[in-house]
Formats: structure tokens, sequence, C-alpha cells
């Protein structure tokens, strides 16, 4: 069977360092699946496109070459990793997912994605929309001020400029937003597996996520096994 695990959980939860870690230790593919919507926020800004042309936005979408490289994330051929970090590009990125016909026009593409020796996706919707039937389902949360320190962390190691007081704001407000919309909204599985992580560390996480993704698969174990 074909390995499926979804980490779905708010903005900054660390859903990406986890799926990351997990994925290499399992040998999985990684799809970040928020990098879609930051690029399709990207690409709309880059042909004058409004964020509110659902249509276009569709359009867009299905058309737009998307390449995840390790590190490098390529939209038509060009590396854009760093400036789809933003949080402009995030915030570009809530408003155009909430939009049906543009998460319509970007399922297929994530489903062909989970392809041999298996998929670890991260997201919003990857346990509830994209992969209902994945054998393992986390939903990772931790507090807005927590999320809003990483995020902040995380932006000076990468030499960007943030401020602390505008981050919590911000992740309120996307939280909001990605909660609230009709479609696909940041919402657990009824199947998932809660994990709430303000006071847990990286390691820590990563254990409790080993373990649940051990237990739906226990032939992973030959490729990292508990102890890593
Ligand atoms: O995970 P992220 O911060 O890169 O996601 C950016 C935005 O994209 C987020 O505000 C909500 C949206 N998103 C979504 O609606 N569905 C997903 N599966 C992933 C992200």
């Amino acid at each position: 069977m074909l390995p499926i695990v979804t980490i779905d959980g708010p903005s900054g939860s660390g859903k990406g360092t986890i799926a990351k870690l997990l994925a290499a230790r399992f040998g999985l593919r990684c799809l970040d699946s928020g990098a879609l919507y930051r690029l399709l926020g990207l690409a709309a800004r880059q042909a004058g496109t409004s964020l509110a042309d659902a249509d276009r936005l569709a359009e867009i979408a299905r058309s737009m070459r998307v390449e995840f490289e390790g590190e490098r994330v390529l939209l038509d051929g060009v590396d854009v990793a760093l400036e789809i970090r933003t949080e402009q590009a995030g915030n570009a990125a809530s408003k155009v997912a909430a939009l049906p016909e543009v998460r319509a026009a970007l399922l297929q593409w994530q489903r062909d994605y989970a392809r041999a020796p298996g998929v670890v996706a991260d997201g919003r919707d990857m346990g509830t929309v994209v992969f209902p039937a994945a054998g393992t389902k986390i939903f990772l949360t931790a507090s807005a001020e927590e999320r809003a320190k990483r995020r902040y962390n995380q932006l000076n190691e990468k030499g960007l400029s943030a401020n602390l007081p505008d981050l919590v704001a911000e992740i309120q407000e996307r939280d909001e937003r990605d909660s609230n919309r009709s479609v696909a909204p940041l919402r657990p599985a009824s199947d998932a597996f809660l994990l709430e992580s303000t006071s847990l560390s990286v390691d820590e996480v990563l254990k409790q996520v080993v373990g649940q993704v051990l237990k739906a698969y226990p032939e992973l174990a030959e490729k990292g096994g508990p102890a890593g």
C-alpha cells in the first residue's frame, strides 16, 4: 500500500518542518501544498491579475508549471523559493486559497503527486479533502503566540525582516480566514491524531509522529525505525 501521511494545521504550527524531517527519514516524497497557493499568489501578481478574479486565477493555477527540487521551488522554471516565503506571499496565498475554483484547479495536481515511494503532505486540507484515505493523519497545533515566535525566528534565519506583534496579528487574521472559509476550511479530519506542540521540541513532535506513521505503515520501520 502506498504510504500517505497528511500533516495539517494552522500557519506556523511546524507542519513544514515535521513533514520534511519525516519524508527524509522514511525516504518519501514531500508535498508542501501551501507552496502551491503561495506560487499562485505570485503568478497572479506577475500577471497583474486581481486576487479576487476566481476564474482567471483558476486558469493560472491549471497552467503554471511547478517543480519541487530539494530546497528549490520552481515556478515556470524560475526558482522563487525565497520570494514565496514572505508574509506578503502568505497573505496572498490565504486569499486565493479561499476560492473554490482555485482549490478545484489544484486538486488533481496534488493527488498526482502521491506516487511511489509515497508522500508526506502538509497543508490545511490534506487529511480532509485531498487524501481522505491517508493511513496516517496528523493535526498539529500550537498557540498563536508560539507560532508567531517560530515564524519570527524562521524569517530572521532567512535574513527577512519581521516584527513580532505584527506577526501575531497576521497569524490570527490568517487563522480566522483559513478556518471560516466555505471550502475546505482548516479543520482536523475525524480520524486525525491531534498533537498540541506549544511546549514540545521538534524532536518530541517528530517522535510522536513517527510512532503514528509506524502504526499505520509498519513496513516503513526498515527505512528509519523509531530510534532513527
Ligand atoms: O502553509 P502555508 O503558510 O504555506 O500556507 C499558505 C496559505 O495557503 C495559508 O494561509 C492557507 C493556504 N493553504 C490552504 O488553504 N490549503 C492548503 N492545503 C495549504 C495552504
